[in-house]
């Protein structure tokens, strides 16, 4: 019989799409898991493409089925999970093969996954998927880490399943060992700040201008054929027109204002912060969800506080042209700090992370596809070592035209109590950074004064430390 070109272990909702996917390309596909009732159900229901799977109820079954050299998809829940699944995979596999998880791995831990199976002959490839139920079915975005040598067995599959924009193949090779998955858990960081920013906008035409959640769905409907057509924005419409089959009430006005999270955000932010990037929009992203969490603490604060009375704006219609822009210039501003924090870690763990394929992967099949990251990735191939994608020339033209929108947005959520804490960040992160002269400079002085830190003088005198006195005659 024909071996099986590669193999997936765990059958869950992404597992199975992914596995479809893979057969209905054309590649033969060996499947197992765990509970063996579950791969007999998922290839007795695989219809036409179940001559293209093997179902495998043992693990010596499932590796004999796979061509050596082997690649293994592990696509079950991130953490120890998967540590004892290679455990269990590993006495089966011979030199060569290739054990790959597809979960929403932390980097680190495929770091020490991929060294710890460094002198055993085997390897490692650790991959970000984006694009969920229907990605992983249909066409996902594949962000993958590992050896070049592993990269080269599972090119040609992974090519087959991804997404593709205007015909490219929306997968890459990014990079050795952690690579994939750190670029996917940015992407994800990305993804938080995207969606934070998006409802903060909701927020203001809700609670500010008093808009109905069907009104609020036309407006992203309308801006979906502008400059911010994006999948996110193009979902915000359909979940907003969506109604309750209960309560017949908007979907959106029934469900609790509190946020899920599983890692990558933070870990987005974990990681900026340990390089020395800021990354203050995905930051405020998400702190905006641990608040959004202590919803008992929020409505006893509202007791106490009251709400301030939001002012509806005088110019309705240019006011939703304000916001329309505003959401651009901030998301150039989350943008622009996922991809320093990519450029930071390239160098960090010497991935040599190639940007404008990065941007041009990201482009269709994943949460933040978009039209937008078509500019990014022409912003990246002219440049791609610019120190900061705002100050590439397509993107300070959009920055120029839209900053003054965000100014105006970003205060009038001020003066009505609306919290924008992504959108503003991203104004501050541009203010700071295009500003020469900064305020660091009495920093410095309270430093020295009271620690003596010293600090570099602007006319470049050698002398590093203030007449401040000891800092002492307080306690005197
Ligand atoms: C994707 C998504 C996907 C998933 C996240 C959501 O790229 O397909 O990012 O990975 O939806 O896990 O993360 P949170 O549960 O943390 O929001």
């Amino acid at each position: 019989m024909e071996q099986a070109e590669i193999g997936l272990i765990g059958l869950g909702v992404m597992g199975s799409n992914l596995s479809l996917n893979i057969a209905e390309k054309g590649n033969k596909i060996a499947v197992f898991n765990r509970t063996a009732e579950v791969t007999r159900k998922f290839h007795a229901e695989a219809g036409a493409l179940q001559n293209q799977i093997v179902p495998c109820e043992t693990l010596g079954e499932f590796v004999a089925a796979i061509r050596p050299p082997r690649p293994i998809i592990i696509m079950i829940k991130a953490g120890d999970p998967v540590d004892q699944q290679m455990e269990h995979l590993k006495p089966y596999l011979s030199t060569g093969d290739i054990m790959i998880d597809a979960g929403n791995a932390n980097f680190r831990d495929t770091m020490r996954r991929f060294d710890n199976l460094k002198d055993s002959g085997l390897t490692f490839i650790g991959m970000g998927v984006s694009g969920g139920e229907e990605g992983a079915r249909h066409g996902p975005s594949i962000m993958v880490g590992g050896t070049e040598e592993s990269w080269k067995r599972v090119e040609k599959v992974l090519t087959s399943i991804s997404a593709k924009f205007n015909g490219e193949p929306c997968v890459a090779w990014l990079g050795e060992n952690g690579a994939g998955h750190f670029v996917k858990t940015i992407h994800n960081g990305i993804e938080y700040a995207d969606m934070q920013m998006i409802a903060e906008i909701y927020g203001i035409l809700r609670d500010g201008l008093g808009m109905s959640a069907s009104e609020i769905g036309n407006v992203f409907g309308r801006w979906n054929t502008g400059r911010l057509n994006s999948y996110l924005i193009e979902i915000s419409e359909k979940v907003l027109k969506a109604n309750d089959p209960i309560s017949g009430k908007p979907m959106v006005d029934v469900i609790v204002d509190r946020a899920g999270q599983k890692g990558t955000g933070k870990w987005s932010v974990i990681e900026a912060q340990n390089m020395g990037v800021a990354a203050t929009a995905i930051e405020a992203a998400v702190a905006g969800r641990i608040l959004s969490s202590q919803r008992e603490e929020r409505v006893a604060a509202e007791r106490i506080f009251g709400l301030p009375k939001a002012e509806r704006p005088k110019d309705g219609m240019a006011f939703l042209a304000d916001l329309e822009n505003a959401l651009l210039a901030a998301k150039i501003g989350a943008y622009a700090q996922g991809f320093a924090v990519m450029a930071a870690a390239s160098a960090e763990y010497n991935w040599n992370l190639p940007m404008p394929t990065i941007a041009r992967i990201w482009r269709a099949g994943c949460i933040i596809r978009s039209q937008f990251l078509d500019e990014i990735t022409s912003a990246f191939t002219k440049d791609p070592h610019v120190a900061n994608l705002i100050v590439t020339p397509a993107f300070s033209k959009m920055v120029k035209e839209t900053d003054g929108a965000l100014r105006r947005v970003v205060s009038y959520a001020a003066l009505s109590g609306l919290p924008v804490p992504a959108l503003s960040s991203a104004l501050s992160y541009f203010d700071a950074y295009r500003r020469s002269r900064g305020t660091a400079n009495l920093i410095q002085a309270q430093r020295d004064f009271f620690g003596a830190h010293g600090f570099d003088r602007l006319d470049g005198v050698d002398k590093h430390h203030g007449p401040w006195g000891s800092g002492l005659e307080e306690f005197a």
